[in-house]
């Protein structure tokens, strides 16, 4: 298998999960964030984590080895060995532009970059590079180590090359990458899950049911490990909201605006478990 230089930027739950299992199978990676506080915390979530796994017998070498793969990088330059960026950072289009524009000035040509995005097409995010075949969609899934797939998104300029290295490298992790040919907000699953989500929500917002009996039917019935209520809450309503309105603004279908209680929750700060408090107490 090849080993890959693993440059991760953003070190949210899903840039450190990412981080997390490269490094367990066996990839060198270096892992950076505008914030030193959120870096740490990564860090110290990442050990915690595989802490955990050690305790299960469920890892093939120590904690410290595989944590001793993981690298704190202070900024972008350090990418310039990088063989696969993830960028994972929050969903602003600008700033995911400005990112690869400034990796573009230090990594070499056949550097791949990948984005995490969820709800920002790739094609916008690579169209202002000057090497915008390079750069793919590699979708995860929260939280990282437990969920099995990985989209892979090609943009209208990705190149071949860079959508089967993308699908090397979700192989070489042991996640199940499927291809998303076009690149459409939401790609697959987002597309199909959101319209369960937003069912939820109006059957809420409409009195007929509540989170916890709409949750309980779901798994119940369908045999979801989640609700769609707990399962917003875990995304975090912030990244549903704003994948709601990035297929609304692509599609303008009113089927896909979301209902007012969500945007009321995130205005409120209520964002799910990352603030203690959503649909559910945390
Ligand atoms: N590392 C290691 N261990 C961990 C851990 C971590 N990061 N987090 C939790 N654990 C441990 C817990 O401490 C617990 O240990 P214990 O048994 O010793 O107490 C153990 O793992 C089990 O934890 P849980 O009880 O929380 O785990 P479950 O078995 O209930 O599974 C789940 C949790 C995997 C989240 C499951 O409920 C699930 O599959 N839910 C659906 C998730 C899903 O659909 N994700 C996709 C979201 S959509 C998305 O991400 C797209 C994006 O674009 C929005």
């Amino acid at each position: 298998m090849k080993h890959f230089n693993v440059f991760v930027v953003g070190a949210g739950a899903m840039g450190s999960g990412i981080a997390q299992i490269c490094a367990q199978w066996g990839h060198r990676v270096q892992i950076t964030d505008a914030y030193d506080d959120a870096l740490t915390k990564a860090l110290e979530n990442i050990k915690w984590s595989l802490g955990k796994m050690e305790e299960k017998g469920s890892l093939k070498e120590t904690s410290a080895d595989i944590f001793s793969r993981i690298r704190k990088s202070p900024g972008l330059t350090d990418a310039k060995e990088s063989d696969i960026i993830v960028e994972a950072v929050y969903e602003n289009l600008e700033v995911k532009r400005d990112i690869f524009k400034r990796l573009e000035e230090v990594c070499p040509e056949d550097t791949t970059f990948g984005t995490n995005t969820s709800s920002i097409p790739v094609t916008e995010i690579a169209a202002a590079l000057k090497h915008p075949e390079r750069v793919v969609g590699i979708h995860f899934f929260n939280p990282v180590h437990r969920m099995q797939l990985v989209e892979i998104i090609k943009g209208l300029l990705t190149d071949d090359r860079s959508v089967s290295i993308a699908g090397e490298f979700a192989v070489s992790i042991h996640k199940e990458p499927v291809v998303v040919k076009r690149d459409i907000a939401g790609f697959i699953v987002n597309r199909i899950n959101g319209m369960a989500f937003l069912e939820a929500l109006r059957l809420y917002e409409g009195g007929i049911a509540t989170p916890d009996d709409i949750d309980k039917a779901m798994k119940l019935a369908l045999g979801h490990p989640m609700g769609p209520f707990e399962l917003m809450d875990l995304v975090g309503l912030d990244v549903v909201l704003n994948a709601r309105m990035a297929i609304y603004n692509e599609t303008r279908s009113p089927a896909h605006y979301p209902p007012a209680v969500l945007k009321k929750m995130v205005e409120s700060g209520f964002l799910g478990r990352k603030t203690k408090k959503g649909f559910y107490n945390y």
